[in-house]
């Protein structure tokens, strides 16, 4: 995979996660009824940036387009579900998502409970499908097993409860990293990790400082997500603007200020641009990636 442009390799990984997904979530007259919310919050305008990640990734490593759809299918799968639990009354309680209303606004709590679960489930069901030989069954084994360590009590389930936890603005900032680590990293260094994982003969120094970009790489994505939410409007952000400030949330600008808070991603970003030129992968699409993380509008 060679691309000149960054530009030419988002339109063309995005339509592809799309169809993958549009496949996975097929809904004809005989589908099931749940189905419906699961459509309705997979396939409305996500930015696909943890797919962007698996494939640039791939791309870096020389590894075949095809072997990465799975992954790139599963953590789509399982961003999603979690969004649709982060919203919920419960939780966040945000009526918007993606610009338009959240999934237990559009249907009903109990329905977005459930779409959400359906789509965890999926997520490893689509992973765990033999769909190429040259995928062996120990690289799937070690895909399932990243991916829902990731996402569970050593993941985003413990940072979503930690987040949940504090309702005032007086948190440290070491406590509020610990939480971005693993509500925003967890995920973002699976779609770094899981098509390392299809090199079999990665070192482990490798694969940590893989672990390592995609751990800092998360927390930059949460940084940056905190700067937008105070700038950009709801509707340019898809999402509630000031959120964190309804809630009594504590965040980066909150706790630092808008200047500090960019003080603190650019330092983040020096060390992700030192973590790739390490990793000998400077020159490769998940630079340009990381850039647009960092200069993304909304
Ligand atoms: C939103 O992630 C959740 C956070 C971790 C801040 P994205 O901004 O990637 O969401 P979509 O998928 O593009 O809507
Ligand atoms: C979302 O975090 C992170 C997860 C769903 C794990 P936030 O609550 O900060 O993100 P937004 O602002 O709702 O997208
Ligand atoms: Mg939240
Ligand atoms: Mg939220």
């Amino acid at each position: 995979m060679e691309f000149k442009e960054f530009k030419e390799f988002k339109k063309k990984f995005t339509l592809r996660i799309h169809n993958e997904l549009e496949k996975i979530l097929v809904m004809d007259k005989s589908s099931n009824k749940i189905l419906e919310p699961m459509r309705y919050s997979s396939l409305n305008g996500s930015k696909y940036i943890r797919s962007l990640l698996v494939y640039a990734t791939g791309s870096a490593l020389n590894l075949e387009e095809k072997f990465l759809d799975q992954p790139a299918t599963a953590i789509e799968l399982i961003h999603t579900y979690s969004l649709i639990h982060d919203d919920l009354p419960c939780m966040d309680d945000d009526d918007i998502r993606r610009g338009v209303a959240s999934c237990h606004v559009k249907f009903n709590e109990s329905s977005a409970v459930l779409a959400g679960d359906a789509l965890q489930s999926l997520a490893f069901e689509v992973l765990s499908k033999k769909k190429f030989t040259e995928v062996d069954d120990k690289t799937q084994l070690n895909w399932v097993n990243y991916l829902s360590k990731s996402i569970g009590y050593e993941g985003i389930a413990e940072g979503q409860f930690l987040d949940l936890s504090i309702n005032n603005k007086n948190a440290e900032i070491d406590f509020l990293n610990y939480i971005y680590s693993l509500k925003t990293s967890s995920l973002i260094k699976a779609c770094i990790v899981m098509p390392a994982m299809l090199k079999v003969d990665l070192s482990n120094s490798i694969h940590n400082k893989f672990e390592e970009f995609g751990r800092i790489l998360g927390i930059s994505f949460q940084i940056k997500d905190d700067l937008l939410g105070y700038t950009i409007s709801t509707e340019i952000l898809g999402k509630t603007k000031n959120k964190d400030e309804i809630r009594n949330q504590p965040n980066y600008v909150n706790i630092l200020g808008v200047d500090n808070a960019k003080k603190k991603l650019e330092d983040y970003k020096n060390h992700i641009n030192e973590l790739l030129i390490d990793m000998k992968i400077e020159k490769t699409m998940l630079f340009e990636i990381s850039n647009y993380i960092f200069k993304r509008h909304f």
